[in-house]
C-alpha cells in the first residue's frame, strides 16, 4: 500500500525522504513523488514506475530543503501515472498533500469544489484535499487542515504543507501513521517506523482522528476540533538492521532463513522455561465462551485454519475460521459469548480492523495476534499476543505464518491446560515437541537441493494443483498462495479427496502436483488420491515425512520433511512450499520482493 514520509529538520530532505520512500518499497507502489519546500514557493516532482525515476530527478535537481513530504503510491482511484502521482495541490500549488487510504465520499466532493471554480488534473479521490485545504485557507494550515479533516469519508493518513510555512500539518483516522523525533531538533511524519529508523528510534503513535502540527519548535498534537491533546513518545526497540536485507538476496530469502529465531523468539516471549505466561486482561474465564471466532485475510487467514484444530483439540470450544472481508459483513451469530481471534502481521489490515470494531461493538472479546506492537488492531483489541517475528519486508509472507502457528499452539495448549483438558505429563510432552521446532526448520533449510530441483521443473508449467487431507490442505493452501503470489503460476489447493469431484478434469499429462502427506493417519488415504492423478498423467512432487517408502514408488518425487506433533508439523512442511515458490519465482526472473499487483499490508477495503 501507499507510503508515506515527511521530514523537517537540517539534514537535507531530499536525502531522508528518499531514504524513507526506498525502506517503505516493501509496501508495494507503482509511483512516487515528493513536494519540497523551496524559498517561498513548493517544488513538486513525481513519476509513474519505479523509485528510481524519482531518485535520478533528485541527482539532476539536487537540493537541501528544511521541509518535504513524500509518496509511495498504489494506485486504487486512477491508473499509475504521472498526474495520478502523489503529492497533490492546490491550483497554485501552494499547498500539496500526500495520503494513504481512500476517501469515500470524493465523488461529491469533487463535484461540490468543481462548482465553486476548482479544477481537477488527476482521476484520484485523494485531490479533493488540496482543494478543500485551499477553500478553508486564511494563512493558518493548521486551521484549514482541522475543517477539512470532518469533511473527509473513509479510512487515511494525510501529510500537509504549504509554500508559505516550514510546517507539516499531518492526520490520521484509521490508517497507520507515526511520527518520529530525532536527536537535532528535525522531525519525521511516516507511515510505517522502518521508514525513519536509521534515523531516529523515539516515536510518537497517533491515536484515531488526531491532527499533528510539526515545526522547529517541536510537534503539537490536536483532536478533531482542534484542542491540544498530549500524546507519549516512546521508544522502539528494532535495530535499523531489520530492514535490511543483511546480504541475502532478497527480503523473502531473509525471512525464510530467519523462521528457526522468529519462532523461538515467539515461544521465549512468553514462556519461562515451560511455563506459558499469557497474562490476559480480559480473557479470563474461558467458560464464558460458547464460540471461538479466528477472522483474518490470506495467510494469516490459512494460520488461523491450523489454529483451529488445535484450538478445538485442546480447549475443546467449537471454532469457525472466516476471512476477514467476508465476516466483516456477515457474522450473526457474534455477541458477548464469543471470544474473536484475530490475526494479522501488520496490525493494519483493513477488512480485519473493521471485523474489530463489528465484534467489540456486538459484544465480544477480542484477542489479536499482530507482528506489530502498537499497530491499530494490537492496541483497539482487548487482548493481544505479539508474535517476534521482527518486521516482515517482503510481500509474500514466511515467517510471521510460522510465528502466528507458533503463537495459536502456546494459546491453545495454555488455555487447554488450564481447563484440565491437558495433564501434566501431556504439557511437558507438547512443550518439549514445541522446543524442538527450530531445530526441525533449520534441517528443511539445510538442503533446498530437492527444493531446487523442483522449482526447475515447474518455472513453466501454466497451472499447477497442491492437495492434501486435513492439516495437510492447511498447508497445501498456504503453499499455492505462495506460488501464485510471486510466480504467477495458477496454482489452487484441493482437499485431496475432492479432486475427483471436478478438478481432476484439468489434470493433462504432465501437470503438475504437489502432494502434502504428513499426517500418517491420512497418509493412506492420500497416496490413493496420488495414484488417481498419477493414472491421468500428472508429475508428482510430494512433501512428506511419512509412508516415505510407498510414496517414492507412487510419486515422480519426494521432498523429505521432519515429523512434528500436532499442528506443529506445519512448519517444517511449510518451508520447502515457501522455498519453492521463492526459487521458481528466481528462475521466471520475476521481482521476488514486490510481486506484480500487491502491496504488503492492505489498509484499504
Ligand atoms: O498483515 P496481515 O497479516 O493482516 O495481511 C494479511 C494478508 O494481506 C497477507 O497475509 C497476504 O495474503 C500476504 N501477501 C500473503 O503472502
Amino acid at each position: 500500500m501507499c507510503g508515506i514520509v515527511g521530514y523537517l529538520g537540517k539534514n537535507g530532505a531530499e536525502k531522508v525522504i528518499l531514504e524513507g520512500l526506498k525502506r517503505l518499497e516493501y509496501r508495494g507502489y507503482d509511483s512516487s513523488g515528493i513536494a519540497m519546500h523551496s524559498g517561498s514557493e513548493l517544488k513538486i516532482a513525481k513519476f509513474k514506475g519505479r523509485l528510481a525515476n524519482l531518485s535520478d530527478y533528485l541527482t539532476e535537481n539536487p537540493g537541501n530543503s528544511p521541509v518535504a513530504i513524500g509518496h509511495t503510491r498504489w494506485a486504487t482511484h486512477g491508473e499509475p501515472s504521472d498526474a495520478n502521482s502523489h503529492p497533490h495541490f492546490n491550483t497554485t500549488k501552494t499547498i500539496a498533500v500526500v495520503h494513504n487510504g481512500i476517501i469515500e465520499n470524493y465523488h461529491s466532493l469533487k463535484n461540490e469544489l468543481s462548482e465553486k471554480g476548482y479544477t481537477f488534473s488527476s482521476e484520484t479521490d485523494t485531490e479533493t484535499i488540496p482543494h478543500l485545504i485551499d477553500s478553508f485557507y486564511e494563512g493558518d494550515l493548521l486551521s484549514a487542515v482541522v475543517k477539512t479533516v470532518p469533511l473527509l469519508r473513509g479510512s487515511f493518513a494525510i501529510a500537509v504543507v504549504c509554500a508559505d510555512k516550514k510546517e507539516i500539518v499531518a492526520a490520521r483516522k484509521e490508517s497507520p501513521m507515526v511520527i518520529g523525533v530525532g536527536d537535532n531538533n528535525d522531525f519525521f511524519v511516516a507511515s510505517d517506523v522502518l521508514a525513519v529508523l536509521s534515523y531516529t528510534k523515539k516515536f510518537y503513535y497517533p491515536e484515531n482522528n488526531d491532527i499533528i502540527r510539526i515545526t522547529e519548535n517541536g510537534v503539537e498534537f490536536f483532536d478533531a476540533s482542534g484542542s491540544p491533546v498530549t500524546r507519549e513518545l516512546k521508544t522502539v526497540e528494532l535495530s535499523a538492521d531489520a530492514a535490511t536485507k543483511c546480504g541475502y538476496d532478497h527480503f523473502m530469502l531473509k525471512e525464510i532463513y530467519e523462521q528457526p529465531d522468529s519462532c523461538a523468539n515467539t515461544v521465549s516471549r512468553y514462556c519461562s522455561g515451560d511455563e506459558i505466561q499469557l497474562d490476559f486482561g480480559s480473557i479470563k474465564n474461558m467458560a464464558a465462551y460458547d464460540t471461538i471466532y479466528i477472522v483474518a485475510c490470506g495467510t494469516a487467514y490459512h494460520a488461523g485454519l491450523v489454529g483451529k484444530l488445535a484450538l478445538e483439540k485442546y480447549v475443546k470450544i467449537p471454532t469457525t475460521v472466516d476471512i476477514a472481508s467476508e465476516f466483516r459483513y456477515y457474522a450473526p451469530f457474534v455477541n458477548e459469548k464469543s471470544l474473536v481471534i484475530l490475526i494479522s502481521q501488520s496490525g493494519e489490515t483493513a477488512d480485519t480492523l473493521a471485523t474489530l470494531r463489528n465484534a467489540k461493538a456486538a459484544g465480544a472479546t477480542v484477542l489479536s495476534i499482530t507482528n506489530v506492537a502498537g499497530s491499530t488492531i494490537a492496541r483497539e483489541s482487548d487482548d493481544v499476543i505479539n508474535t517476534a517475528a521482527g518486521p516482515e519486508i517482503a510481500v509474500a509472507s514466511t515467517k510471521a505464518f510460522t510465528s502466528q502457528i507458533t503463537a495459536l499452539f502456546l494459546l491453545a495448549i495454555y488455555l487447554g491446560k488450564q481447563l484440565g483438558n491437558i495433564s501434566d505429563e501431556e504439557y511437558s510432552f507438547l512443550m518439549s515437541e514445541l522446543h524442538l521446532i527450530p531445530e526441525k526448520i533449520r534441517e528443511v533449510l539445510a538442503d533446498m537441493s530437492s527444493v531446487k530441483a523442483a522449482a526447475k521443473r515447474i518455472k513453466k508449467c501454466n497451472q499447477l494443483f497442491y492437495i492434501g487431507r486435513g492439516l495437510d490442505r492447511v498447508i497445501a493452501m498456504e503453499g499455492a498462495l505462495k506460488l501464485k503470489e510471486i510466480s504467477y503460476i495458477y496454482t489452487e489447493a484441493f482437499p485431496a479427496g475432492e479432486m475427483k469431484h471436478g478438478p481432476i478434469a484439468l489434470i493433462e499429462p504432465g501437470t503438475p502436483a504437489i502432494a502434502l502427506v504428513t499426517q500418517e493417519s491420512a497418509a493412506e488415504k492420500t497416496i490413493s488420491n496420488i495414484k488417481e492423478l498419477k493414472a491421468r498423467g500428472a508429475y508428482v512432487i510430494a512433501i512428506a515425512n511419512t509412508s516415505l517408502e510407498e510414496l517414492r514408488k507412487t510419486v515422480d518425487f519426494v521432498i523429505e520433511v521432519p515429523d512434528a506433533e500436532g499442528i506443529l508439523a506445519a512448519i517444517p512442511a511449510i518451508i520447502p512450499c515457501q522455498s519453492l515458490a521463492y526459487y521458481t519465482s528466481i528462475y521466471k526472473g520475476n521481482d521476488v520482493d514486490k510481486p506484480r499487483n500487491l502491496a504488503k499490508s492492505v489498509t484499504v477495503e
